[in-house]
């Protein structure tokens, strides 16, 4: 039967989402596959009834967020990733940053702009729209006059914008396939943060794999990042980001239930690293939907 990748939709990150559909397009043409792109900004979703399968490729809200997965779940087509609650949960920074917290899992501490018990959180910090992607919206803050902006600014993403503490130190991420966590991954950007200019156009970002860690510190890294992708319910592949602290300590910032699979992508990158071929983690993906 016919696959569908979902790519494009009407998020902020919609560009980002038509590359990694094409690639992993191309990937499911090279493995034989009758695989078709579609556009749900373009075509209405209920002619997904056709497809025995779904690869969700769409970023941001509208397609990783639930919604486009509880039209699947309502149309009976198998699809890709996690389920609508996770998707819904981890689309939402505040909320996946509640659950860890319950969870005793280790997330910097925040509030919600314009909530009355914001606690002080001193400075720098880092404003961001609360269901966003690719660092859309997001400005790191140095001082109290520059908040009010910054809040603004993240509202034209989202009315709800999380204020986080800022934390010095390596960022990395994790990616999930399966029941696994895959090679870590070390970013380092001359930017003041991994913003979209460092994610998609500039030169200058370093990818560590192997990320510099030592295995023990990397193990634990790992076993983190399950923790917090199962602690959301997620399921068939994601990426956890996380920063380690001055002190050493891991701080979990968000999770991705459909991280990019773009050229410049970390999720295929890792994957590399453990002699998966970018075919190859299209195709475990794809053989995942609907289990
Ligand atoms: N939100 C982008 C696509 C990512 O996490 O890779
Ligand atoms: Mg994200």
């Amino acid at each position: 039967g016919r696959v569908a990748v979902l790519a494009g939709g009407r998020s902020a990150e919609r560009e980002i989402s038509l590359k990694s559909g094409r690639e992993v397009h191309a990937a499911l043409r090279k493995l034989g596959v009758l695989a078709e792109l579609v556009d749900p900004a373009e075509v209405p979703v209920d002619t997904l009834t056709g497809f025995k399968r779904v690869f969700i490729a769409l970023h941001g809200r509208g397609g990783e967020d639930g919604v486009i997965q509880g039209v699947l779940e309502h149309l009976g087509v198998p699809y890709t990733g996690s389920g609508v609650m996770a998707s819904a949960i981890g689309m939402d920074k505040v909320r996946t940053k509640l659950l860890w917290a319950g969870a005793g899992l280790p997330t910097p501490a925040f509030y919600v702009a314009g909530s009355a018990d914001a606690p002080a959180l001193g400075f720098p910090l880092m404003v961001k729209p609360a269901r966003e992607g690719s660092s859309i919206g997001m400005r790191k803050v140095d001082n109290a006059q520059e908040l009010a902006g910054a809040i603004a600014a993240a509202q034209e993403y989202d009315d709800e914008v999380l204020v986080e503490r800022w934390v010095t130190g390596a960022e990395f991420t994790v990616a999930i396939l399966g029941d696994r966590a895959l090679p870590a991954i070390r970013l380092e950007t001359p930017n003041s943060f991994y913003d979209f200019d460092a994610k998609y156009r500039a030169d200058t970002t370093r990818y560590l794999c192997p990320c510099g860690l030592d295995e023990v510190q990397e193990n634990e890294l790992k076993a983190l990042a399950l923790r917090a992708f199962r602690a959301v319910g997620a399921e068939g592949w994601g990426r956890v980001d996380v920063m380690q602290d001055a002190d050493g300590q891991f701080q979990l910032l968000e999770i991705n239930t459909v991280p990019g699979m773009t050229d410049h992508s970390l999720v295929p990158m890792a994957a590399r690293a453990e002699g998966l071929s970018f075919e190859a983690l299209v195709a475990e993906i794809l053989l995942s939907a609907g289990d």
